[in-house]
């Protein structure tokens, strides 16, 4: 089978890094256009990153030679992966879209609108029909598909057992959330040695809206969000890689402790899609008091998988938990190629 040639936005950056690694031996995707800022473009992938390359030991020898482009849409691939910083990617994705690209997005710009798919192909695969009325609405060749927040992502998987088993009311979740999620150079140093910082700009709000769009059903042309009352409050902690979250939930209907584990366990979607770079378990428990920790868990699933602990009864709720996850693959890259392949299932590219 020929592979489909796939062009990265903001290729320099940590989720665009996390991209390049990522795709390397991709079995349905070849990486053939690496773009970034302007400031960036002109000279050889490797030759850029020499000093900024961060997240493993060394460049993928495929991306190499890459020559790095400005972010216009005449790049020459199938598909577009976008890490674009928020600051730009509107209207960069929206000009890629119009020209005919099929754009998967890690940006927030586009997530909440009523005809752009915000995708998690384990929970919301149906979704991406609304492709066909954005193409119609805005009247685009392309068109742009978007994966949630680095903590939505992991939040909404760990909730999507317990809102189809029982029904979901409430949610409070307090995040703590890795460095890298801030991207590169991101937080001081100066700010977070031997400290946290409260207050993350805008996070607060879409882990409090994402996972409702997410859950919710899909209309011919809309999104009827799903009703659950989600409280949230965001900080950034002195991990490297991996966003914890610590998540007390009020369920419609009563459940034992073994039901919500089971619920856990049980969940297997979407087997039957067969994408690559699908975790065999979305959802790992662990059953020792201390874990989910990031130092040791975070790479569960090769970083792919929401890693759940510490699952007990709460005083003013139903339950509460922690879950873990990797913000960087899971909760970007790996959840951006993941629609992608979903794309080429569904007949949208390819
Ligand atoms: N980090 C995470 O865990 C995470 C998780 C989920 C979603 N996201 C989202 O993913 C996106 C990328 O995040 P990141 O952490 O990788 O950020 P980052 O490290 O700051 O990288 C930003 C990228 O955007 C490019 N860029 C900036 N200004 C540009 C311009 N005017 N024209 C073209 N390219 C431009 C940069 O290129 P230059 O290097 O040339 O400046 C760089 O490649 C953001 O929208 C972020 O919110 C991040």
């Amino acid at each position: 089978m020929a592979k489909l040639s796939v062009g990265i936005l903001g290729a320099t950056g940590m989720v665009g890094q996390t991209l390049v690694q990522l795709l390397e031996n991709h079995p349905w995707f070849k990486v053939t256009e690496l773009a970034a800022s302007e400031k960036s473009a002109g000279d050889s992938y490797g030759k850029v990153m020499k000093n900024r390359w961060n997240i493993s030991p060394s460049i993928p020898k495929y991306a190499q030679d890459i020559v790095v482009k400005e972010c216009k849409p005449d790049l020459d691939c199938d598909i577009v992966l976008s890490a674009l910083d928020s600051g730009v990617a509107k209207e960069v994705e929206e000009d890629f879209a119009r020209k005919g690209y099929a754009v998967s997005s890690n940006a927030k710009n586009h997530r909440m609108d009523p005809d752009v798919p915000l995708l998690i192909p384990e929970i919301n695969a149906d979704h991406v029909d609304l492709i066909r009325s954005q193409q119609k609405k805005r009247g685009w060749d392309g068109f742009i598909v978007t994966d949630p927040n680095c903590s939505t992502i992991h939040l909404t998987l760990a909730l999507k057992p317990l809102f189809d088993s029982f029904g979901l009311d409430k949610v409070m979740v307090t995040t703590m959330q890795a460095l890298s999620g801030a991207g590169y150079p991101g937080v001081s140093s100066m700010d977070i040695v031997d400290n946290m910082v409260p207050f993350i700009n805008d996070e607060e709000d879409k882990v409090e809206t994402e996972p409702l769009k997410i859950l919710g059903n899909a209309g011919r042309n809309s999104i009827d969000y799903a009703k659950i009352k989600i409280s949230a409050q965001c900080t950034r902690v002195a991990v490297k890689y991996g966003h914890t979250e610590s998540v007390s939930v009020k369920l419609r209907e009563k459940a034992s402790k073994e039901d919500i584990l089971r619920s856990f366990e049980e969940f297997r979607p979407n087997k039957s899609l067969g994408l690559p770079s699908s975790p065999k378990h979305p959802i790992v428990y662990l059953e020792q008091d201390n874990r989910p920790q990031p130092k040791l868990d975070v790479n569960l699933e090769n970083g792919m998988a929401s890693v759940i602990g510490r699952l007990r009864p709460c005083n003013i709720l139903d339950y509460k938990f922690i879950v873990l996850g990797h913000n960087l693959v899971r909760g970007a890259a790996g959840a951006a190629i993941l629609n992608a392949e979903l794309l080429k299932v569904k007949g949208y590219v390819g």
